[in-house]
């Protein structure tokens, strides 16, 4: 009973020792702390050093922390307008919890008695530094996730008008284009068989890539043609038969196929859509392989249909993808490729999440893999926008 009095007599002592001393407390701390000359809240500081002492005195008194969370809030809003980075915040909070220290030390209070104090006081300031740095970067996370929302806004705002301005153009090529292919093969037939027709091969794959691109353009801003109403298809036919297309690229790229297809899988679908996923998906592969100078090129195709589920692989033995590319590929302009469009991929999304599927990438040192998923029917057939 006599201890706790004295015990309770000694506390009172110390706060208000501590009220008494709180003038020259701040004062020390302003010497030393680090606080730029501009700094918008420079009043503010003087006023919330003050008021740092006075609730030691408050929490020797009662220990109870609300006060300390209310003044850190206000503290770290300040600290995050100011800019002041963590470093500097907690460093001055350090410098005032030594202050404190320091003049306690120098005062005519007994070790023993004091040794108590000490404790209280630390864990003052360790709440007071708990709560400054959670509030502080608790508002620094926000103003992060704001930044970060008002990037990607303007990305997409950007990456629309980037679509609709390349799909403008290339609706404006489809019609020359055509004309020039049309008028290129009566030239080609008048031709008698000659050296120039080096130059008709070399012309007549230049259309075929324009082509290619033009299409992909026009797919992503929704102007297609009128061949796009699903019906069923044969599946395994179709992905034979885009290999066959794709033979003479394979041949003269050395790359060996390796085909696992199950026979007769139906599905749902626009026929000239798929083969578009599977040229888009087999063409990069070629060109990373093209890329890539390694013995034993090889491109695996597998498709099975399990209760109505179909799922296709894709996957090439090139280099592997980096995970950060791994996250964007299928995003519109995503390229790594010199005259690349970077618009294979997102069409290819569009494209299988219009009929329902999924389409993902695995990426290690061995292969890449495309994995495509698709059912077997759609309910109400392919959606339609
Ligand atoms: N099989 C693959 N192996 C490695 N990288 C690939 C593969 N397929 C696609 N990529 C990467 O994804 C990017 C985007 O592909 P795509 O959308 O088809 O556009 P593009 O072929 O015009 O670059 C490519 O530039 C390439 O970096
Ligand atoms: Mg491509």
């Amino acid at each position: 009973m006599n201890v706790g009095l004295k015990e309770s007599e000694f506390k009172e002592q110390l706060a208000s020792f501590l009220e008494k001393s709180q003038p020259i407390i701040v004062e020390k701390w302003l010497i030393g702390a680090k606080i730029s000359e501009d700094d918008p809240y420079y009043e503010e500081i003087i006023k919330n050093g003050k008021r740092t002492v006075e609730l030691i005195s408050r929490y020797i008194r009662v220990q109870d922390e609300s006060w300390i969370i209310t003044l850190t809030k206000k503290i770290a809003n300040e600290r995050i307008e100011a800019n002041v980075n963590i470093g500097e915040f907690i460093a001055n909070i350090n410098f005032g919890r030594s202050v404190v220290l320091s003049v306690l030390n120098e005062s005519s209070f007994n070790r023993d008695e004091l040794s108590e104090g000490l404790q209280i006081i630390n864990n003052y300031f360790n709440a007071y530094s708990y709560h400054s740095v959670t509030e502080y970067t608790k508002l620094k996370d926000s103003i992060i996730q704001d930044k970060n929302k008002f990037i990607q806004e303007m990305h997409s705002d950007r990456l629309t008008i980037l679509g609709q301005l390349g799909a403008s153009f290339a609706h404006e090529f489809r019609n020359p284009l055509t004309s020039i292919k049309g008028f290129l093969k009566l030239i080609e037939d008048e031709c008698e068989a000659s050296s120039a027709n080096h130059y008709f091969e070399i012309l007549n794959s230049e259309m075929k890539s324009l082509e290619e691109k033009v299409s992909q353009f026009l797919f992503l801003s929704k102007m297609r043609g009128i061949d796009d109403r699903p019906l069923s298809l044969n599946l395994s036919g179709l992905l034979r038969y885009t290999i066959e297309i794709l033979y003479p690229r394979l041949l003269e790229s050395n790359i060996e196929v390796e085909t696992e297809i199950m026979p007769d899988i139906p599905l749902f679908g626009v026929e000239e859509q798929i083969k578009q996923v599977i040229l888009n998906i087999v063409i990069n592969s070629i060109e990373e392989l093209n890329e890539n100078i390694i013995e034993n090129r090889k491109i695996t195709l597998r498709a099975q249909e399990n209760q109505g589920r179909i799922i296709i692989e894709i996957s090439n033995n090139g280099r592997e993808i980096s995970s950060h590319l791994v996250e964007s590929i299928f995003q519109p302009f995503i390229s790594t490729k010199k005259l690349g469009t970077g618009l294979g991929l997102s069409v290819c999304k569009q494209i299988i999440e219009k009929h329902e599927g999924m389409i993902s990438v695995q990426s290690n040192p061995q292969r890449t893999t495309f994995v495509i998923e698709l059912p077997v029917m759609v309910d109400k057939g392919v959606k339609e926008e």
